[in-house]
């Protein structure tokens, strides 16, 4: 792809560097940050033109209507083949986290365990714990996917403990980057039954996959219908400070959804609305472009590390736009991530924060440019000679 198409080509670092979000200020300037999920890009125009017009009307008021599910329901049916998003089974809540905790007050009470698929999202274990309720791990196989007696043996437990469990399925899974398949789904709602468990699912980098990759709603699949999905525009096109997500009920779960208070509807911005609607709407070329740019991150990163750092392990995802580096043999310890910050003064995400399965690892945002990545493994390396 030529340079001027890539969205993560876009932005010098000086240009970033003026940025004031978490990725660009939790770090002093020195340290060169690819750790939170925010991206390297300048807007898709037909978002930045939604904002503007709705700036220049002064439409900043609160939200309403079922625009967002539509554009979504539009989205799904182009992308996943999927005509589930009914408008009349989802509702706006304010980001997925806050939507999965109002999914989690539908279906479960305090004291009611939740299953995770560890190494997983660190925030999982923060909101889940907040929430009075137990975190249960279920943790994925060596191969990062779902391990089924693993998770079999989980749920049995919590069944046995609670009226109420719930499994919190990360689809694609966070950081693995793991495309969970529509037999792995549909064994996933099996079990489900089975046991009792009622599946909530965030699917918030569904339609960040790699080429090849097909990603699965798993409210599509046989017995997925009476799971809940939360689901947003903010991780692909990089509006998580607009804030707005949709909550959607499989068809068996409308009653559910429906005891959803109605002042959650209150909490997403009516900006970040617009935005995320135009983004699903008019956004697909720009998402392509980013799409693109990713396959050909991941494929320098592979290089760069074969070339400068071989003991690090890597697989290449299928979706999202982080990579799950397996640093066990390069004698750092459970947090390299903090070498590689103190003497590389590079900002990796640490594997230890996402549970069972995370130490020794780190977790590296591809969303940027194939020089901000090459310089990323340079400060890698040269922290791995001053280590040791
Ligand atoms: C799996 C997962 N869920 C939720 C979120 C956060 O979404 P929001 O900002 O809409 O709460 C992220 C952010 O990276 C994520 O990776």
């Amino acid at each position: 792809m030529p340079r001027e198409a890539d969205p993560l080509s876009q932005l010098s670092l000086e240009e970033l560097r003026r940025r004031t979000s978490m990725k660009w200020r939790t770090y002093p300037e020195d340290v060169l940050p690819l750790w939170v999920a925010e991206m390297d890009v300048p807007l898709a125009e037909p978002v930045v033109r939604a904002i503007g017009e709705a700036v220049a009307l002064g439409d900043t008021g609160y939200p309403a209507g079922t625009a967002y599910a539509e554009a979504l329901a539009g989205f799904a049916r182009e992308r996943w083949g999927w005509d589930g998003p009914a408008a009349e089974r989802t509702a706006i809540v304010p980001d997925v986290m806050l939507g999965i905790v109002e999914m989690l007050k539908l279906v479960s009470g305090p004291g009611d365990p939740v299953v995770v698929n560890s190494p997983v999202y660190p925030p999982f274990y923060q909101f889940v714990g907040n929430m009075g309720r137990p975190v249960v791990e279920a943790p994925l196989g060596v191969d990062g996917r779902i391990d089924f007696a693993v998770l079999e043996s989980a749920f049995r437990e919590v069944a046995e403990q609670a009226d109420q469990p719930v499994y919190l399925l990360c689809s694609p899974h966070n950081p693995t980057g793991t495309v969970h398949t529509a037999d792995e789904l549909t064994r996933v709602a099996r079990l489900a039954r089975t046991y009792g468990v009622r599946v909530v699912a965030d699917e918030i980098h569904a339609p960040i996959v790699a080429a090849g990759a097909s990603f699965v709603p798993y409210l599509s699949v046989p017995g997925g219908e009476s799971g809940l999905s939360v689901m947003s525009a903010s991780k692909a096109w990089n509006l998580a400070g607009l804030k707005a997500a949709l909550a959607i009920a499989g068809p068996d779960a409308a009653d559910d959804l429906a005891r959803l208070p109605e002042e959650v509807g209150h909490g997403p911005s009516h900006v970040g609305v617009i935005a995320h609607t135009a983004a699903l709407r008019e956004g697909g070329d720009w998402l392509d472009a980013v799409l693109s740019g990713l396959d050909e991150n991941r494929r320098l990163l592979a290089e760069l590390l074969a070339e400068h750092l071989p003991a690090v392990r890597y697989a290449p995802a299928q979706a999202t736009y982080l990579a799950w580096l397996d640093c066990r043999e390069l004698g750092l310890g459970d947090d390299p991530a903090a070498v590689f910050l103190e003497r590389g003064r590079v900002a990796l995400s640490s594997g230890t924060d996402f549970g069972t399965g995370g130490a020794g690892f780190v977790r590296l945002n591809l969303a940027t440019s194939p020089e901000l990545i090459t310089e990323a493994v340079r400060r890698m390396a040269a922290a791995l000679r001053a280590a040791s």
